[in-house]
């Protein structure tokens, strides 16, 4: 008997295949999307304390009331606005189980669903697995940002919802009040539903403002605003996030979270419930990764690279068109086996593979491998 798949086109993720050449190839591994530096140690006490004290059984569906009611007034502090902890707020494995719980409450069989090219990878297998047509349109060069009128002549009948991610993972790209703005025209006018993926909300740069769907009455009152402690808190592994949606969607959210994983893991819960009371362990990203970006940017000036600006996210794209004209996934396999560097080519987050000349590199690495990694790429 022969399987069928859900899935027939969905392959093992570039990510994986990057990360495996880079092992096998002994390269400086700059593409996956998380640090090589460690938690902080008061973080790591306060998770492995709350499991001593044995709050190592079952948390409550919708995560624990601390940890939501902390978030709650994270929210206050940070967007000026409220999310109530009961009926707002909920805990999911991080930001994937988020944008999967609410595309799955949202999408039924037939519905569109706008998103932008470059995407990252989970948003459209999610909508095809609910029988929704993802409708890619593509950020605009040279800044990658949106065409809000394309956005318009794009909505149909069917059109039950867009994504947006920002501050934006691989282009570095941020949305600005007037985007939000446009945005919140097109909900009010067309009553389409947003989710909002903001799991790199801290760490933006060059004095930008981060602008959240929850601080834009007329989006959030249709909205899904997305959130991970991995990205915040250098703990991906950790796989612990957050959604936040009014009452009436969250109740959907909350229907698809409990049959997917129900709750999720208590001690990180507890750890980052007390960590988060202190603003001071999230308010200083901004100012830490510029320095890495700074850095970076800094050791490859003299090299044939060419550094697209990133103004958020812990990723930057880097030109190699004066290097050589072979595409993207040439050039990143060429550079793991021949030069020992794994970066991540920029066509994988296009519906159909665009030919695009731009390498993405993360820079959450500690000051030695971003040394090491420059000295190759100078090289180049
Ligand atoms: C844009 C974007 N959304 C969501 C996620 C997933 O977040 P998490 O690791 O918390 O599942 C990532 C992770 O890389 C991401 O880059």
């Amino acid at each position: 008997m022969s399987l069928q798949s859900k899935l027939p086109n969905a392959a093992t993720s570039i990510f994986a295949i990057m990360s495996k050449m880079a092992t096998d190839y002994n390269a400086v591994n700059l593409s996956q999307g998380f640090p090589d530096f460690p938690v902080a140690p008061a973080l790591v006490n306060l998770v492995s304390g709350a499991m001593k004290n044995g709050w190592n059984q079952y948390a409550p569906m919708p995560g624990l009331p601390l940890l939501r009611h902390g978030i709650s007034q994270k929210i206050e502090k940070t967007y000026n606005t409220t999310a109530n902890a009961d009926t707002e707020i909920t805990i999911t494995a991080g930001g994937t189980q988020a944008l999967f719980a609410a595309i799955t409450a949202l999408v039924f069989e037939g519905d569109e669903v706008i998103m932008f090219d470059p995407a990252y990878d989970s948003y459209d297998p999610v909508i095809k697995l609910n029988k929704g047509i993802p409708v890619h349109l593509e950020l605009k060069a040279p800044f990658f940002g949106i065409d809000w009128e394309e956005v318009e002549e794009n909505i149909t009948t069917k059109t039950k919802a867009i994504i947006i991610n920002t501050p934006h993972n691989p282009t570095g790209a941020v949305l600005s009040e007037l985007d939000l703005l446009g945005l919140e025209k097109l909900v009010i006018k067309y009553g389409i539903y947003v989710i909002s993926d903001e799991v790199y909300e801290h760490i933006i740069f060059d004095n930008k403002q981060h602008e959240s769907i929850l601080r834009y009455p007329g989006i959030y009152a249709n909205g899904v605003a997305i959130f991970s402690f991995g990205k915040t808190f250098h703990a991906t592994g950790w796989k612990t996030g957050y959604m936040v949606a009014p009452e009436n969607i969250t109740k959907e959210l909350r229907k698809m979270h409990q049959f997917n994983v129900f709750a999720t893991n208590t001690p990180v819960q507890y750890g980052i419930a007390e960590y988060i009371k202190n603003e001071e362990n999230y308010l200083p990203l901004p100012k830490f990764y510029q320095a890495k970006r700074d850095k970076f940017a800094k050791l490859l000036s003299s090299s044939r690279f060419e550094a697209h600006h990133c103004y958020g996210t812990y990723f930057q794209l880097f030109s190699y068109d004066k290097i050589s004209n072979k595409s993207d996934v040439e050039m990143a396999e060429w550079m793991t086996k021949e030069h020992k560097i794994a970066t991540i080519p920029t066509s994988v987050f296009y519906k159909n593979g665009k030919h695009i000349k731009y390498l993405r590199i993360c820079f959450a690495k500690s000051e030695k491998t971003l040394e090491q990694a420059a000295e190759i790429l100078c090289k180049i």
